[in-house]
Order: structure tokens, then C-alpha cells, then sequence
């Protein structure tokens, strides 16, 4: 599956994706590592670490024996390098589809919210396949952009009804690897055994709309750097309608959540 990418899908701030989407996925990846059951002493390959959601949550509970890192963003790389300190961790600056790794040499390779974002997913996961060893694990996960990724949702929904000329952006129809069943083909085309994709749902809380809209002005995502190219007028005009159509509790908090498909396999076949 290729995508054919966007100029929006910049990720130029690590300090503005944590206050995005970062932290939320975070949360993804301290269930994500759990439901892998990888066994203690392992070597990860954290793909599109970003600034290192699951390198974090692996490290925290998977007892591994290393983690390498690696992204094609100098910004999001650096924030993870300074801030992770543990000796077991490495970061790289390489695309997902042409690792510095040798060939099966991880037990497991995982990504976070990256699959939907490279050029061509079939090779990135054959790379994956490639430096994991046979009996290892690949696995990933991406955010339900269509409906369960809640905070994202209403703001694409709020942007088309303001301008249909939006809809080409919204991520929810852009990237049709956020339905578990083309995440399960994507898994299956790659050779992969014994393929299973689950939900994971995460709690979004906002204080207020400020808390909530506020990492939608940091420019770095899809979203947020739709809001970028707008004039000013449109931005406080989409800043409105989400005002109005964000389920607010009488106190003005907003609890939203966020749903990611995980989806894991089994590496078959040693290659050559
Ligand atoms: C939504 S962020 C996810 C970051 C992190 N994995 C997380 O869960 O928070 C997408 C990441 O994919 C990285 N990325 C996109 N295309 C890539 C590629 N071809 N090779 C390596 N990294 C890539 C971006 O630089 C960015 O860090």
C-alpha cells in the first residue's frame, strides 16, 4: 500500500509533538508493549521513534537488552536522544525503509503511528521483516483517524464543514491503513504469521478548549500544520466551531478518547 504523502505531514518539533499527539501516544505504548509479550532480554527496533513513546514504554517494562531508535526527523531524534538516558537505547537518523541493520539481528521491531505516514508501507514492513529474526515479532500501531482517534476526528470534521476543500487532508479518509482490516492485509502481504490487530483506547482530557486547541497552533502533524497555512480569520473561525461542537462538561472540561489499532505478526521465513 503506498501513500502518496502530503506537504502537511511535517514533524519539525519535538517539544510541539509531545504537546500534540506525543503524550497521547505514550499512553498507547505502555499498553502496546504489555500486549507484545516480548521476553525479557530482547533487542527492539523502535522504527519512526519520534521522540521515543515506545522506546520509553519499552525500556520502562519490557526489560530489554537494547533499543534502537530510528527516524528521518533531526528535531523529534534529538528530544528523544536528550531525553531518554539509558545505556540500552540508541538513536539513529534513517528511514524506516533502508535501516543500518543487519539482517535478522532484532527479536522485535515496532512502530508508533509511523506506517501511515511512509511512501510505501510494503517497504517499510519488508525492512522490518528483514533485520527481525525469524520467530521475532513486528508489530505497529496507527491511530483510528476515521472515528476512534477522537481529538483528530472532531478537528477534521470541524475543518471540512468550514471548507470541503479540507476533506483532501482529513487523515481519516487520507490513510486507509487506520482500519484494522487493511492494517491485518498490510501484515499478511508482508509474510508475517499468526497476524492479530486489537484495539487500545486512551483517556484525552482537556482542562478547558484552550488546553485542547492550543497544540493545534504548534505547526508539527497533519493537523496542526493545516492550521498553519490558514489565514487568521479561518483560524479563529475553526477555533469556533470546535468550541461549539466539543462535548464540554459544565466545569469546561473535555474528555475525549483516543483509539489506536495495534496490530502484531510473527517473522516466518529467515531471508536470504
Ligand atoms: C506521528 S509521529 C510518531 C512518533 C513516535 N513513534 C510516537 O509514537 O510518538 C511519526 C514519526 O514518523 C517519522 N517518519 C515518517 N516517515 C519516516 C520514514 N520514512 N522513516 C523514518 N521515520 C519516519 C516522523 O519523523 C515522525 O517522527
Amino acid at each position: 500500500m503506498t501513500s502518496p504523502g502530503s506537504p502537511l505531514d511535517r514533524w519539525a518539533s519535538g517539544e510541539r509533538y509531545e504537546a500534540y499527539v506525543g503524550r497521547w501516544s505514550r499512553a498507547v505504548a505502555t499498553t502496546f508493549v504489555h500486549w507484545l509479550e516480548v521476553p525479557p532480554g530482547a533487542r527492539w527496533l523502535d522504527a519512526g521513534c519520534g521522540t521515543g513513546a515506545p522506546t520509553t514504554a519499552i525500556l520502562e517494562l519490557g526489560s530489554p537488552a537494547a533499543v534502537l531508535g530510528a527516524d528521518t526527523s533531526p528535531d523529534l531524534l534529538a528530544r528523544a536522544a536528550g531525553t531518554v538516558h539509558d545505556a540500552r537505547a540508541r538513536f539513529v537518523l534513517a528511514d524506516v525503509a533502508h535501516l543500518p541493520v543487519d539482517d535478522g539481528s532484532v527479536d522485535a521491531a515496532v512502530s508508533g503511528l509511523v506506517l501511515n505516514f511512509v511512501p510505501d508501507t510494503s517497504t517499510a514492513l519488508a525492512e522490518a521483516v528483514r533485520v527481525t529474526r525469524r520467530g521475532g515479532a513486528v508489530a505497529a500501531y496507527v491511530w483510528d483517524y476515521a472515528e476512534g482517534m477522537e481529538l483528530i476526528r472532531y478537528f477534521w470534521d470541524a475543518a471540512v464543514a468550514l471548507d470541503p476543500g479540507a476533506a483532501q487532508w482529513d487523515e481519516g479518509t487520507r490513510f486507509p491503513l487506520c482500519h484494522p482490516w487493511a492494517l491485518a492485509g498490510a501484515f499478511d502481504r508482508a509474510g508475517l504469521a499468526g497476524v492479530v490487530v486489537e484495539p487500545i483506547v486512551v483517556p484525552t482530557a482537556f482542562h478547558d478548549l484552550e488546553e485542547y486547541w492550543h497544540p493545534f497552533l504548534g505547526g508539527t502533524g497533519p493537523a496542526p500544520a493545516y492550521v498553519a497555512s490558514l489565514p487568521e480569520e479561518r483560524v479563529t473561525a475553526l477555533r469556533d466551531r470546535l468550541a461549539e461542537r466539543l462535548p464540554a462538561s459544565p466545569d469546561g472540561g473535555i474528555r475525549l478518547s483516543a483509539r489506536a489499532w495495534a496490530v502484531r505478526g510473527e517473522v516466518r521465513h529467515p531471508r536470504s
